[in-house]
């Protein structure tokens, strides 16, 4: 028996296993609406198999995108554009979830393939926003948010997940990871605030609850909701392994049912271990302390180290990124390799062995 390719449930929905695809920016948009890419890219990784397949960090407004090409869901138009995509992603037995994020700081870029690097209002780019006007690197400084700031973001989430269950996923997740926004809240390094907003742990993390908090409530009881973290900066003096273990706990009490366990991105230069598994000790380490599910993330490459995972209960579920963009059908070929029963689609039975 496979622990990876058990069905596995969060409220009132059922995964067909736990290979789920990690949110993967495509900067591939125009205006933030979803296109045929999208469709193929995402499409082609629920024929694939997998658990559940996450849209890329979705801007909850156009300044919370990290390019121009990120996709959105600020409008009746985004909505109606991502039914397509959420109910093919379902048709194959997939479960559809879409990131909702705010780049804070670290939005108005180019695109990675054009080097990635800080737009200026001629070329499109517009003034970023972050809890202080600490600026990421030697990158344009951001404006300190006022409070009117963190209401409006607020209900700009809470209303691109209205808009998510209109357009038909069943699952939301929080982007709260990688130095954008509501990570830039929650790290000292970068939150210099001397209101309620900043200082304390429990200040610190009061904007980014206070999100979960309004999209829980926009957000159906039955439907599971997660958060993406960075369970640590990598650097002295920054967020770490402590503060996400409590944090963990209190997006618990607001609802939010599993954490998804990334780390670093909030400022250039950290050092990290990257290595096989290098991120699983946090998934771990969440799960038994704060008593909530997590996904582990990073380097999960081979079949085998994910059904270890899982079996060894140091993770609910795996999220995979790289591994799905070389092999979308990872989850088939998983399912082979470790005896489990694949779910080939009908059309394509007679290649399944
Ligand atoms: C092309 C690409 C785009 C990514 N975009 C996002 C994103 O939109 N949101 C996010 O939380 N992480 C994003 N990531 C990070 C991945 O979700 C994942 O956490 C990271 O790649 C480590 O997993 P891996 O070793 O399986 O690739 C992206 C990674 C890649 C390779």
């Amino acid at each position: 028996m496979s622990s990876l390719f058990s069905a596995y449930s969060l409220r009132e929905l059922e995964f067909r296993n736990r290979v789920f695809v990690s949110p993967m920016c495509q900067y591939s948009s125009r205006d933030g609406l979803p296109n045929d890419w999208h469709m193929v890219h995402l499409g082609s990784r629920a024929v694939g198999g997998a658990g559940l397949v996450c849209v890329e960090a979705t801007g909850v407004s156009p300044e919370g995108r990290i390019s121009p090409g990120d996709t959105g869901l600020w409008s009746e138009e985004h909505t109606q554009a991502f039914k397509p995509l959420a109910s093919f992603i379902k048709s194959q037995g997939a479960r559809a979830a879409i990131q909702l994020a705010h780049a804070g700081r670290k939005a108005s870029t180019d695109v990675p393939w054009r080097g990635g690097k800080p737009l200026s209002e001629e070329q499109g780019g517009w003034q970023t926003l972050a809890p202080s006007a600490v600026p990421f690197g030697d990158w344009p400084a951001p404006r300190e948010m006022t409070r009117d700031d963190i209401e409006a973001v607020t209900q700009q989430f809470a209303d691109a997940a209205r808009r998510a269950l209109d357009a038909g996923f069943e699952v939301v997740e929080l982007h709260m990871a990688h130095g954008y926004l509501l990570h830039e809240f929650l790290s000292p390094l970068s939150n210099r605030r001397e209101d309620e907003f900043g200082g304390s742990l429990e200040n610190r993390a009061r904007f980014p609850l206070q999100v979960a908090g309004a999209v829980r409530a926009a957000w159906p009881e039955g439907l599971p909701l997660f958060a993406r973290i960075s369970a640590t900066d990598w650097v002295e003096g920054g967020w770490d392994v402590e503060q996400s273990v409590q944090f963990s706990r209190w997006l618990k009490e607001r609802g939010v049912d599993l954490i998804d366990c990334s780390t670093g991105g909030l400022v250039p230069g950290a050092r990290i271990p990257v290595a096989p598994n290098y991120q699983v000790p946090f998934a771990k380490r969440i799960r038994r302390e704060a008593f909530v599910a997590t996904g582990a993330v990073g380097l999960i490459n081979e079949p085998e180290q994910a059904e270890e995972i899982i079996a060894s209960g140091r993770a609910d579920v795996v999220f995979l990124a790289r591994a799905e963009l070389r092999d979308p059908y990872w989850p088939l070929h998983a399912a082979k390799r470790l005896g489990a029963e694949a779910p080939w689609p009908v059309q394509y039975g007679r290649a399944a062995g």
